[in-house]
């Protein structure tokens, strides 16, 4: 039966480039359409540019451009990368398009007329300098439960409070560096809460991996909160259809623009948008999206596309993050590596696509790139196992047989075998467990090399009268090998290509796995893929480390890019001796230090304070320091401070170290000699 797929990535934001990160995403999506297509199916792959909302617009700003040309030059940049990486839309449009407006004024029309729309005034934090509302995220101050400094609007990443910028101590805006006062606006909600019947029984049939649908159990106990649509002037984005001066939240019109994509698409191709969109439509719809954006992906957007009359999703597919050698992308390892530069660098984007795929388990665990293991597993799998099937047979059949394959093929176990992976491997892709059809198509891998050795076609060339079993053993081998190639296919689409030009065959499909190539001319074997070498990965990473420090980071904290001229903070107030006598300051040795995963700023240190007494301390020094590097050498804690229950787990103590208003982050040391747990006055 064939049916009728439409497919979607999480639309990235107009104002970033690509990086390592964003393409586990697309890889995975790319990889799943091609595969369905191969099936015969009528699938799309739809995806755009998320182009609205207040960091766009400060960004042009910032650049002395209007958004337009912003989003337009992003654009261009976006769709370079994709293609570069081979990942193939077959439309990638712009949140910022007729279509989208359009559809998102209906959408938010058909909400209002429900009943599921409602006004509210709310007091917000306001810019009287740049004269607009801040987002939560361009208001920095002191937490309000732990004291820790340079904390955003919406949590302490220190202690792990959450809280409303209102609450933040001394509130400094990050966009004109004034402080905020507070001001009251209308604001527009979606009342999600009345959908939650819906979204129960939504949640439960099948369309969300089982750790998904469990995070949203403990979303409707939290109670579902109605959600705020609206957002002031001056703002980026489309204006509300009946509410002038008052614009769409970005996150309202983004998943609307999955919809103005494909409308986009249909429009081009003459496909009826309302069968793919109309409530109750017989085709499929599944949205590949990171597990940071669930909330919005598994409530709001299938309760208003149910509440707006549409069909809502078949499925959601989160995936985790993306680290590199076990630790978050960091820029300054060089470990934040953008598409550009990757592929500006020579490296074959087939080989991360391998590797990617050789990780994805359909999950929403994250997926480390470890640059040695990449190196490794691209080697040993595709150049040293599949590809060398090809280079060692096909030589035998241009130089020996004109060029042509057997007309019979002896009965060969392993050939059967190959055909019938092709359900399993088809199973496994279909459920995203690229994983274990890559490990299945190894196997293989290592059997058809087998099969090689155990038959040296080699050995036969040099013996009178085995020509006969010399074409049947490499014609076998070149039909695993154009078998394996079917497999690998929707990770490997351009050596697939040129493996099919090789072969002198039209497209493989998946149907293909149950034929043969018999009597049939193929080209000569020319060389398919080389080697990774260390040194490009080196290089790789050296040229994303020199671009941090030849251009300013686009998400640095805002002081960074807004450091005022004092940089030394004043005096603080006198203090009598017997206060510091209360401050127990002790020698400790950094015997072990590491991420905390889901940390920007936190490193987990372990400090050994003498006689054996070990104490755990989360230091937000991460900006400035590589764990590794820590380990062994002594510094100076706070032994005496009261423990602290952070989100990441009890904080033992606290670290000293200097830092002023320029960037920077020192940790003290005694001199040498100084012995762990003696005592600093
Ligand atoms: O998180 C993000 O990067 C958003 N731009 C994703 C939007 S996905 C969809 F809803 F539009
Ligand atoms: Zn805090």
């Amino acid at each position: 039966m064939t049916r009728k797929i439409l497919v979607t990535s999480a639309l990235p934001y107009a104002n970033g480039a690509i990086h390592l990160g964003h393409l586990v995403e697309y890889i995975q999506t790319d990889i799943w359409v091609r595969f369905q297509k191969m099936q015969g199916h009528e699938c799309y792959y739809v995806c755009a540019d998320d182009t609205h909302g207040t960091p766009i617009m400060l960004r042009a700003e910032k650049e002395g451009i209007t958004p337009e040309t912003l989003i337009a030059r992003v654009h261009g940049e976006h769709l370079r990368d994709f293609t570069g990486f081979h990942v193939e839309f077959d439309r990638y449009h712009s949140t910022n398009s007729a279509e989208n407006r359009e559809l998102a004024s209906n959408v938010y029309l058909k909400l209002r007329d429900t009943g599921l729309i409602e006004r509210k005034t709310i007091e917000q934090y306001y810019d009287p300098v740049k004269e607009m509302f801040l987002p939560d995220r361009f208001i920095k101050g002191q937490c309000p439960k732990c004291g820790a400094q340079d904390q955003y609007g919406d949590g302490c990443e220190v202690c792990g409070a959450t809280y409303s910028p209102t609450d933040l101590v001394n509130p400094v805006s990050a966009v004109s560096g004034s402080t905020p006062v507070r001001r009251e606006s209308e604001h527009y909600f979606f009342k999600l809460g009345d959908c939650e019947a819906f979204l129960r029984d939504w949640t439960r049939a099948g369309a969300l991996q089982n750790e998904a649908a469990n995070k949203l159990d403990e979303w409707f106990n939290a109670g579902l909160q109605n959600w705020d649509i609206s957002r002031d002037a001056p703002y980026f984005g489309f204006e509300i259809p009946d509410a002038p001066g008052k614009y769409f939240y970005v996150w309202l019109d983004a998943p609307i623009g999955y919809m103005a994509s494909f409308k986009k698409l249909s429009i081009e191709k003459g496909l009826d948008f309302d069968a793919w969109w109309q409530d109750g439509s017989d085709t499929e719809l599944y949205h590949f999206i990171g597990k940071d954006i669930l909330y919005f992906h598994a409530l709001f957007w299938p309760a208003m596309l149910k509440s707006a009359g549409y069909r809502a999703p078949s499925g959601v597919f989160a995936h985790g993050f993306l680290t590199v050698n076990g630790a978050k992308m960091s820029k300054s390892r060089g470990t934040f590596i953008t598409a550009e530069s990757y592929l500006t660098s020579g490296m074959n984007p087939e080989w991360l696509r391998y590797y990617y795929a050789a990780k994805i388990n359909g999950s929403m665990e994250d997926l480390d790139l470890n640059l040695v293991d990449f190196i490794a597993r691209v080697n040993s799998d595709l150049v040293g196992k599949y590809v060398n099937i090809a280079s060692r047979t096909a030589g035998f059949i241009s130089k020996r047989f004109g060029g042509k394959l057997a007309a019979d093929l002896p009965t060969s176990e392993l050939l059967i075998e190959v055909q019938h992976a092709a359900t399993f491997i088809s199973e496994c892709y279909e459920t995203r467990e690229y994983n274990k059809a890559l490990r299945e198509i190894m196997r293989l891998t290592d059997l058809a090399n087998q099969y090689v050795n155990d038959n040296k076609p080699w050995e036969l060339a040099k013996q009178d009268g085995a020509a006969t079993q010399m074409h049947e053993i490499c014609s076998v081998s070149v039909n695993l090998f154009r078998l394996l190639t079917l497999y690998l296919k929707p990770v490997l689409p351009k050596l697939a290509a040129e493996v099919e030009t090789f072969l002198n065959i039209t497209p493989l499909t998946w149907a293909d796995a149950r034929t043969l190539l018999l009597d049939h001319g193929i080209n000569a074997y020319q060389h398919l893929m080389t080697r990774v070498e260390q040194k490009q990965v080196d290089a790789l990473v050296a040229a994303n480390q020199q671009s941090l420090e030849a251009t300013p980071d686009a998400h640095a904290p805002a002081r960074h890019a807004e450091a005022q001229s004092h940089a030394i903070a004043p005096i603080a107030e006198t203090i009598t001796v017997d206060d510091f006598a209360k401050i127990d300051l002790r020698v400790a040795k950094i015997i072990n230090a590491e991420h905390v995963e889901g940390a920007d700023k936190l490193i987990r240190l372990t400090l050994d304070i003498g006689e054996g007494a070990h104490r755990n301390v989360f230091a937000g020094i991460k900006s400035a320091y590589d764990p590794a590097l820590l380990i062994g050498r002594m510094t100076v804690m706070v032994a005496n401070l009261a423990p602290r229950k952070m989100k990441f787990g009890l904080s033992e103590g606290m670290v000293l170290a200097a830092s002023g208003e320029t960037p920077g982050l020192f940790i003290l040391s005694p001199d040498d000699g100084a012995q762990p747990g003696m005592r600093v006055k």
